[in-house]
């Protein structure tokens, strides 16, 4: 029998201000638990607070009040070195607006998510082609972004996020740009990830795609509704 599953990330009365002028409460008062395997949606208006919340658990942005505790640890005490190298093990990010490097090819894009763990160009080239293929891309490995589709750019975006294996897999908004169909794609990949026993949260305004998921979060001025 499957065991309860155990809380990987808590996040504890968690708000943001940003100073402004004028200053904005982004997220208002946060406290939320996130099983392992979970599958999450984030949803809410534009301006609600779902990226800056989501930016917090990826450990890009800093908080104002409360805390976020990863796996048990407390990522508040971390020093920058510190959150690098957790984020950099743990944590896939996909951005919105891909953030490719333009003069890197499909494959090399990937490649840079494994650049500071130590590993050997030859090595993270091979790991960076297996998982192009596996999101559909074994044949455009030497495309640089501009040559390539949106929906295939967001595919590239999805397999550096998921290079390093990562424990977690946070998206913002990863459909946001693409047609149905390249949408729906990036989705089953997700999906796909989460039965293979990824924690997943993703951001998004497509209400077909948020039924899909299992835990539903709605964000109104930067405080849990539903
Ligand atoms: N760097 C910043 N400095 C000041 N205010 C900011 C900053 N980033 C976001 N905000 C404000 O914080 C609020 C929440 O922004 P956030 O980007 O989290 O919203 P969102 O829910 O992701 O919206 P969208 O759906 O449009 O992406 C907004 O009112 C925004 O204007
Ligand atoms: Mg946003």
């Amino acid at each position: 029998m499957k065991t309860k599953a155990k809380t990987v990330i808590s996040l504890k009365n968690i708000s943001k201000v940003y100073e402004g002028p004028p200053p904005v409460k982004a997220v208002d008062n946060i406290s939320l638990d996130i099983k392992e395997g979970d599958l999450v949606s984030i949803v809410g208006q534009s301006g609600s607070g779902k990226s800056t919340l989501l930016n917090m658990i990826g450990l890009l942005d800093s908080l104002t009040e409360g805390a976020i505790e990863i796996e048990g640890q407390d990522v508040s005490v971390m020093s920058d070195n510190e959150l690098s190298k957790f984020r950099g093990e743990k944590i896939g990010f996909i951005f919105q607006s891909f953030f490719l490097l333009p003069g890197l090819t499909a494959q090399e894009n990937v490649a840079e998510g494994l650049l500071y763990q130590g590993i050997k160009r030859e090595e993270r080239l091979k790991r960076a082609k297996k998982v192009l293929q596996d999101v559909g891309l074994g044949d455009r490995l030497e495309h640089l972004p501009k040559e390539l589709s949106g929906g295939e750019q967001q595919r590239v975006a999805v397999a550096r996020a998921l290079v390093q294996n990562p424990a977690f897999v946070l998206a913002d908004e990863p459909t946001g740009n693409l047609d149905k169909q390249s949408g729906d794609n990036i989705l089953s990949i997700l999906k796909e990830l989460n039965k293979q026993g990824k924690t997943i949260i993703m951001i998004t305004h497509n209400l077909d795609h948020a039924k899909k998921f299992k835990k539903v979060v709605k964000l109104v001025d930067g405080r849990v509704v539903a």
